[in-house]
C-alpha cells in the first residue's frame, strides 16, 4: 500500500466547467496554506470530492463514488475526506449521513476557510462551513490550473434567475461579479504563461456587470479579445433573454472571439418555457436565433433542452422537436427532467409525466439531434477548418485532438505537430460528433 502524505490532497471534480474553475481555486488556497498536491488518490492524505446537485443521476455518481472511498478510509483512518461544491450547499449538513467516511463540508462560498477546516477536522469532529458569502468573488486568488492550453476564467458567480427546474440560485446564490481590473489581470497572466484560449465563464455571463465601473460583459468580452490577440476566445453560459446586440456585434468584430454560442433553450414551447420561467417565449427566442446568424453569418449554436418538465404535453414535446428540426444546433446537451429539492418547480408543480414517458421522449430528441448533428458534420467533409490541437488522441499517439473555433472535436494524423499548436486540417470523415482529417 502506497504511504499517504498527511499534507498532500487530491481533488476529483464533477459538474459544470466553473466546478473546474474552483478546483483550480481550492488548489491554490490549500498550496498557499502549505498542502501539496498528490499525484494521485492513492498517495493522497486528504481527498476532495467537488460535487455538482444540478440533476438526480449526478448526486447518485457521487453517492456511488463516496462507498469507493469509505472502503479506503477503512483500510487508512487518517485519511481525510472532504466535500465541497454543490451538493453540501445544498443539502446542508444532512450530507454528512451520505457516508460516514465524510470529514467535512464545504460550500462553494467558503473555500478560503478550507485550510482551517481541515485543521480543525484534525483535531477531532465533523464540520460543515455553509455560509453564502455574496461578496465572495476569490478575488486575488491566482487559480492553480490543470492544462497550459487552456484556461477558465470565472468572471461573475452565482445566478440571480430562478428557473423552476434549478438548483443554482440554491447552492451558488446571489449573482456578483470579478472587478473589470482584475478578470484583466488573470487575462495579462494567462498571456504571459502562453494560452492559446481563454473561456470566460459564469451561470449566466451577460449579467456581468463590474462592481466599480458597471462595464457590461460586450465591453469585457472585447477588452479580453484585445488583450490576448493571439489565444481564441470563448464564453459560457448565455441566457436568451439577456443576449444583446452589442455582444453579437463584439463578438463578430473581433477575429479571436470564437463564433460559437452556447444558448440553452430548455423547451421549445412557450407554455412550458413559461412554467420553467425562463422570462421569454419560444418566439422571442427564434427571433434572437435569426439576430445572431444575421449578425454572425456562420456562427455554431448549441443549446440545453430537457424533456418531461412539469406539465409537459405530446404537443410541448413535438414543439421541442421542430424547434430542434428548425434551428439545427451543432450540438445539444438533452436530459429528463428530475425534481431538485427546494427548487420552484418541487414546491409549485407536480413532477406528472412518468419516467418511461420522460425516456421515450428524451431518446426522440437525443435521435434527432445526433441525426441533425451527424448531417452538419458531413457537410464538413472535404473543408478545410482550422484546430487548435489540445491532447494527443485517447485512440493513439499518432494523432491529436482539438477543436475548430466552432467547438467541433477534430481528430487528426500528427505529423509534428504538438498540443498547443493551430493546425489547418483538411476534414475526410465525420460522425455526429467528430471529424477526422489531415493537416492541410
Ligand atoms: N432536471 C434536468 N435537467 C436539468 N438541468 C438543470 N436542472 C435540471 C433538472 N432539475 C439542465 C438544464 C441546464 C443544464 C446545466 O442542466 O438544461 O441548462
Ligand atoms: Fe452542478 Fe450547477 Fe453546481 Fe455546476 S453550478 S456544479 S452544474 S449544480
Amino acid at each position: 500500500m502506497t504511504t499517504r502524505g498527511k499534507n498532500t490532497f487530491y481533488i476529483h471534480t464533477f459538474g459544470c466547467q466553473m466546478n473546474q474553475a474552483d478546483s483550480a481555486i481550492i488548489t491554490a488556497l490549500l498550496q498557499q496554506a502549505g498542502y501539496t498536491l498528490a499525484e494521485s488518490e492513492e498517495s493522497a492524505g486528504i481527498i476532495l470530492l467537488n460535487t455538482c446537485a444540478v440533476r438526480e443521476n449526478a448526486v447518485d455518481r457521487i453517492e456511488h463514488y463516496l462507498q469507493r472511498i469509505q472502503g479506503m478510509k477503512k483500510r487508512d483512518k487518517t485519511l481525510t475526506i472532504g466535500l465541497a461544491g454543490c451538493i453540501p450547499q445544498f443539502q446542508r449538513e444532512e450530507t454528512l449521513t451520505l457516508s460516514p467516511a465524510i470529514d467535512f463540508l464545504a460550500g462553494p462560498d467558503t473555500y478560503r476557510t478550507l485550510p482551517a477546516l481541515i485543521e480543525q477536522v484534525r483535531t477531532g469532529g465533523n464540520i460543515a462551513s455553509l455560509e453564502f458569502n455574496s461578496a465572495e468573488t476569490y478575488e486575488g486568488v491566482d487559480p492553480v490550473r490543470q492544462g497550459v492550453i487552456s484556461a477558465l476564467v470565472p468572471v461573475m458567480r452565482g445566478c440571480n434567475n430562478m428557473c423552476a427546474y434549478c438548483v443554482v440560485p440554491f447552492t451558488r446564490g446571489r449573482e456578483r461579479s470579478q472587478p473589470f481590473s482584475a478578470v484583466m489581470g488573470e487575462v495579462k497572466q494567462l498571456v504571459a504563461s502562453g494560452y492559446r484560449e481563454i473561456t470566460l465563464i459564469g451561470q449566466n455571463v451577460n449579467s456581468y456587470h463590474d462592481p466599480e465601473q458597471g462595464t457590461h460583459f460586450a465591453a469585457l468580452l472585447d477588452a479580453v479579445s484585445r488583450e490576448a490577440p493571439e489565444a481564441r476566445i470563448r464564453f459560457t453560459t448565455s441566457h436568451p433573454k439577456d443576449i444583446s446586440e452589442s455582444l453579437l456585434r463584439t463578438i463578430a468584430d473581433r477575429p479571436n472571439i470564437c463564433h460559437h454560442i452556447h444558448l440553452p433553450v430548455q423547451s421549445g414551447s412557450t407554455n412550458m418555457l413559461g412554467r420553467m420561467n425562463r422570462g421569454h417565449t419560444i418566439e422571442e427566442y427564434r427571433e434572437k436565433i435569426a439576430m445572431i446568424r444575421s449578425i454572425i453569418p456562420g456562427v455554431a449554436l448549441s443549446t440545453d433542452i430537457i424533456a418531461g418538465f412539469c406539465g409537459e404535453q405530446e404537443e410541448d414535446h413535438q414543439a421541442s422537436l421542430k424547434l430542434l428540426s428548425e434551428v439545427r444546433f451543432d450540438l445539444a446537451y438533452m436530459f429528463f427532467y428530475s425534481t431538485r429539492p427546494g427548487t420552484l418547480a418541487a414546491r409549485t408543480l407536480v413532477d406528472d409525466v412518468p419516467e418511461t414517458v420522460k425516456k421515450r421522449r428524451l431518446q426522440e430528441i437525443i435521435d434527432l439531434q445526433n441525426s441533425i448533428s451527424a448531417e452538419l458534420y458531413q457537410d464538413a467533409i472535404g473543408s478545410v477548418v482550422e484546430v487548435l490541437a489540445e491532447t494527443e488522441s485517447k485512440r493513439s499517439a499518432g494523432q491529436l485532438m482539438g477543436r475548430t473555433a466552432s467547438n467541433r472535436a477534430v481528430v487528426f494524423d500528427r505529423e509534428g505537430y504538438q498540443p498547443g499548436d493551430l493546425v489547418r486540417v483538411l476534414i475526410t470523415a465525420a460522425t455526429s460528433a467528430t471529424l477526422t482529417g489531415q493537416p492541410e
